[in-house]
């Protein structure tokens, strides 16, 4: 339970509308648990202290019967069904808006349903506040599972089928997201930041994101960028790299973070990544280019970070 404090990934927080129903029925069913616990324990001891008796076996049954059947069904029958009822609302098929995320080993694909067309990302999730965001979920490889734990529920990606939930942030701020199902090697690095902004913000962020890469035509970062090969993998948008597999980078330097919510952007970590990849992320499917170096690497790093 403690491990849940850190207060971005503090599902106690209550920072969405989810989250707080998830909340609030904890602390019923912990109360509800500690009534049955206290009436069982309680006729135990009674029982105990009475010792033999006339009535013994009548009490006995009487015991059974309320503290170990009536009580117990009661209690725990309401709780499941005030859990289902709490689990309809939040996985319910609609919301203000819709995003579609698929789970990659180890990285997370994020596409935003518009009225102009999908708008493709990665690894970060930016939702306006006091709006109810419908996720459309599911996975490329394996199974994995989607947790915003401040914000609500957490949900499975399963290859071949979609699950929904849905998320309405009533409270500011960059939270913590993570991978809840194990995954394999770089299971525990596959995070991402779901950052609550101001309707009016997100919208602008939302319209940015949409646009395609801002470039000069003769640039030598992306010369670099398509002699190594990126472009085979990797998305640009506006430009000849068009590669399906791995994160889309039209507007990299616009994230908070590098490498599936784990780093800090800077040029350093960006540089690190590039030339000792499986150093910070074991296992994972793009490979080191620790040939790379000194003005070619900056060259490229430059241009990397200028994907706004
Ligand atoms: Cu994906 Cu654990």
């Amino acid at each position: 339970m403690l491990s849940g404090c850190d207060g971005r990934h503090n599902w106690m927080a209550g920072a969405g509308e989810e989250s707080a129903q998830v909340k609030t029925l904890f602390i019923v069913l912990m109360i509800g648990a500690g009534v049955i616990w206290s009436a069982v324990v309680g006729a135990a001891i009674y029982a105990h202290k009475r010792g033999a008796h006339p009535n013994l076996e009548r009490e006995a049954r009487q015991f059974v019967i309320w503290g170990g059947a009536v009580l117990p069904t009661v209690l725990v029958g309401a709780l499941l069904v005030w859990g289902l009822i709490i689990l309809r609302d939040i996985t319910a098929d609609d919301g203000d808006l819709t995003v579609r995320v698929d789970g990659e080993r180890w990285w997370w694909r994020v596409i935003y349903e518009t009225p102009e067309g999908d708008v493709i990302t990665a690894n970060e999730i930016r939702l306006p506040i006091g709006q109810r965001a419908l996720f459309r979920l599911t996975a490329d490889d394996v199974i994995h599972s989607f947790w915003v734990p401040a914000l609500g529920g957490k949900m499975d990606m399963i290859p071949g089928r979609e699950t929904t939930l849905t998320l309405t942030p009533q409270t500011l701020g960059s939270w913590g997201g993570l991978c809840a199902e194990f995954c394999g090697g770089a299971h525990a690095l596959m995070r991402f930041d779901a950052i609550v902004m101001e309707p009016e913000a997100f919208d602008t962020w939302l319209a940015e994101q949409a646009e395609p890469a801002k470039l000069s035509a003769d640039n030598p970062g992306f010369e670099v960028f398509q002699a190594e090969g990126c472009g085979a993998c990797h998305t640009i948008r506006g430009t000849d790299a068009q590669g399906p597999v791995g994160p889309d980078l039209t507007h990299l330097a616009s994230r908070d973070k590098l490498g599936a919510g784990m780093w800090d952007m800077t040029p350093t970590n960006m540089a690190r990544w590039i030339t000792d990849t499986h150093e910070m992320k074991p296992d994972i499917d793009m490979p080191p280019y620790p040939h790379l170096n000194g003005a070619r690497l900056d060259t490229l790093v430059d241009f990397l970070m200028r994907l706004e």
